[in-house]
């Protein structure tokens, strides 16, 4: 019987109430092909903040090195924003991602049909779908530059320095380019060359990588057009990669296209199997423990999981097309469609959980 060992960590806000839904949704995908799914919890973010005093304990980070796949909620509140920048929920998100060697994060932006009503962009410019794959950098640049402040003539400055290796650039851009083969073989990689040395070195270093595979189109665009192009023509790109701070907010103004950012799910890749699994939106503390928040995004995820750390297509398969379904059937507040009824966080995770056994329990063999 096949084991999969994944660590939870449900973070703050919503964090726990869209885990769990997730956490159902693969309990009944493994269920179905009799796949053994063990569970562990660990804390991060404020969570682990206000049980042990940091945001990213030792034990957490054990315990994802000794699982399959970690699967993360959100973290951070207003609970925890006055704390100095290094108690600070965020930094136990950043850290998890440094520790663990994730450096590649994937943030698809694909829109669903069901979908097309609750997106902001014009009809005539979704009409022949959506389809980009954000490929973002995520363990380097001014994320993790030096950080710090100092004086000068009487004034208090604030700098953090943006910086990018080639080595680091060269490992994002093969990543790109090798999802790139299993889509479309286009990629536009997003930077400031114009202005930023950092972004010399990753252009340079982008373009080198780029003729190891000639059978995928490289293009280069700079961020300020990016921004502009996903919502005059989104359907011109395929897979953008670019670094953690362009991709950060590009990725979220891509999240918008596909009506509402509770839909963006995410995965975080290093060099081996083990990745981290989290919804792209953030703990929304404002709708926490009302049911409101749209579990979507988080079983999608999960989905990621099942796809990149886990073998399982399959069973990957079954939860898109279960939520693709769900679609059809229901809502949550933030993607309401008049025809369908409004569900809570609970039940969209359970209607999706039951289409994902029909499903799967319809194709056996
Ligand atoms: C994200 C978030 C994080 C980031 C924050 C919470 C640190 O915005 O995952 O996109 O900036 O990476
Ligand atoms: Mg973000």
């Amino acid at each position: 019987m096949k084991q999969v060992k994944i660590c939870v960590l449900e973070g703050d806000g919503i964090g726990p109430e869209i885990v769990k839904q997730a956490v159902k949704v693969l309990k009944s995908a493994c269920n179905a092909r009799g796949i053994e799914l063990e569970l562990t919890n660990a804390l991060l973010g404020g969570a682990a903040i206000d049980a042990v005093g940091t945001p990213l304990p030792d034990a957490t980070i054990e315990q994802c090195k000794k699982s399959d796949a970690v699967l993360l909620g959100a973290v951070g509140g207003p609970k925890w924003d006055s704390l100095p920048s290094e108690q600070r929920p965020e930094k136990g998100l950043l850290g998890i991602r440094s520790a663990l060697g994730l450096y590649a994060n994937l943030r698809p932006a694909a829109i669903f049909p069901a979908l097309r009503s609750a997106s902001p962009l014009k009809d005539d410019i979704i009409r022949d779908g959506i389809d980009i794959l954000v490929v973002r950098e995520l363990t380097g640049d001014v994320y993790f530059g030096k950080h710090a402040r100092k004086q000068e003539d009487g004034y208090e400055i604030g700098y953090d320095i943006m910086q990018y290796s080639t080595y680091e650039v060269e490992r994002i851009a093969r990543t790109a380019f090798e999802l790139a083969r299993k889509r479309n073989r286009r990629v536009t990689s997003v930077d400031k060359a114009n202005v930023l040395e950092t972004s010399r070195v990753w252009r340079e270093t982008v373009t080198r990588i780029a003729k190891e595979y000639p059978d995928v189109a490289l293009s280069h665009m700079y961020v300020d057009n990016a921004a502009m192009q996903l919502v005059r023509n989104p359907a011109q790109f395929d897979v953008l990669v670019t670094g953690n701070i362009f991709g950060d907010i590009l990725s979220d103004e891509a999240s918008m296209i596909s009506g509402s950012i509770g839909m963006l799910a995410s995965a975080s890749l290093g060099s081996g199997k083990l990745g981290l699994y989290e919804p792209i939106h953030g703990s929304a503390p404002d709708i926490a423990g009302k049911g409101l928040a749209n579990p979507l995004a988080t079983i999608l995820s999960a989905a990621m999981m099942l796809r990149f750390s886990l073998d399982l297509p399959e069973l990957a398969d079954a939860i898109e097309k279960a939520v693709e379904n769900t679609l059809d059937a229901a809502r949550t507040a933030d993607i309401q469609d008049p025809s369908l009824p409004v569900y809570t966080t609970e039940e969209m995770g359970s209607y999706v959980a039951d289409q994902v056994g029909q499903l799967l329990n319809n194709n056996k063999d």
